[in-house]
């Protein structure tokens, strides 16, 4: 049986679609019963409600031990999701509990359970750092602590190091990286909010990189991998690195929105993510552009994907079709 955490997210719902579609029985870890509909409108949309009741859902929390118990029990495939994605400077102590101790706890009950094999889901953000002025980053690229991270990127490198940890000690494991994923579902959470965002009218765009794809590439990639002998490997999944202007505009024009007009400089964003650091102190409101915001919105880094291509021969879907039929959803 497969256990998927983070199951009433976006990756997780569409990985257990395929995952039900190839007749495999799932697990699904879940916190609160409400999020569960959020899943059932995605099997809708797939026209799969009827695999929807084949879902074997436990109540479970990553940062609660005792929870994780009757989740574990019968399980040979595991597929970590979970995690929380953040980028308010106030969420780190949450982040690092969910995010690296979360994943600890998944990595020694796959021991404890002798688990097959683990599938954890990564970030781009986990990977490391180009060289000064070269602009690739692939799996071998190496970390380097003394750059500043965000919280969100720190905690998801930290998880990996808990899976390298479990893999040590016996575990088999698959890493994935994946860029900024898109998919139907979830309006008001993760990539969708950018849709929401164009449409009610951007003033400033940037020019800096971003490595897209589509949630349906993601599982995919999963799924083979796992299936693949493969075994202590990390691959990024980006279908392309995407221009932020180019993103940005051809997303706008989907939508039938207003195009922004105004080239945020450096000098611009750093004003930027100063004054919405006061404004929220001052308001006691949501952070929405912070230094790491800033900072990614002019990466001129890309990310390789020929790992992923050349051993599993993927073809990555056409992201601007992808995101042009997307946007005709969220119109
Ligand atoms: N979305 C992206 O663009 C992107 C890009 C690269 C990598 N990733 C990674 O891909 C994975 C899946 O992302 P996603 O887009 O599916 O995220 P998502 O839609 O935000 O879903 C996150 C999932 O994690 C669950 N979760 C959070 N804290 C938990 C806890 N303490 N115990 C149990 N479950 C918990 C959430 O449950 P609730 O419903 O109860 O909150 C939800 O099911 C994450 O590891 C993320 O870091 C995402």
């Amino acid at each position: 049986m497969n256990l998927v955490t983070g199951a009433t997210g976006l990756v997780g719902s569409y990985l257990m679609i395929s995952l039900l579609e190839e007749n495999k029985e799932v697990k699904a870890l879940y916190r609160s019963s409400k999020n569960i509909e959020k899943v059932k409108n995605i099997f809708a949309h797939k026209n799969q409600l009827k695999l929807f009741d084949k879902i074997n859902w436990i109540k479970g929390d990553i940062t609660d031990i005792q929870s994780l118990y009757p989740a574990f029990e019968n399980i040979a495939f595991v597929y970590h999701c979970a995690a929380l994605i953040s980028f308010e400077p106030k969420d780190q102590k949450l982040l690092l509990k969910t995010n690296i101790e979360g994943t600890a706890n998944i990595v020694n009950f796959c021991i404890d359970f002798a688990v097959k094999k683990l599938c954890y889901v990564s970030s781009i953000a986990a990977l490391g750092d180009a060289k000064e002025g070269e602009f690739i980053v692939t799996e071998e690229t190496e970390w380097n602590p003394e750059k500043k991270h965000g919280n969100y990127a720190l905690t998801k490198y930290g998880a990996e190091m808990e899976v390298w940890r479990g893999h040590q000690e016996g575990l088999e494991v698959v890493i994935v990286n994946p860029g900024i994923i898109f998919g139907y579902g979830f309006p008001d959470q993760g990539s969708s909010v950018i849709f929401n965002s164009i449409k009610k009218g951007l003033y400033f765009y940037t020019k800096g990189k971003i490595g897209i794809v589509a949630v349906e590439d993601v599982v995919q990639c999963m799924l083979l991998l796992m299936k693949k002998g493969v075994n202590g490997q990390k691959y990024i999944l980006i279908a392309e690195n995407s221009s932020l202007d180019t993103f940005i505009f051809s997303i706008a024009d989907a939508l039938g929105a207003k195009k922004p007009s105004i080239y945020a400089t450096k000098t611009l964003t750093e004003i930027a993510w100063r004054l919405d650091w006061l404004l929220s102190k001052l308001s006691q409101r949501k952070r929405s552009f912070t230094r790491s915001t800033s900072l990614s919105s002019h990466s001129k880094d890309a990310y390789a994907n020929n790992k992923i291509t050349t051993e599993l021969n993927y073809n990555f879907k056409d992201m601007e079709s992808y995101l042009t039929n997307l946007s005709l959803l969220y119109k």
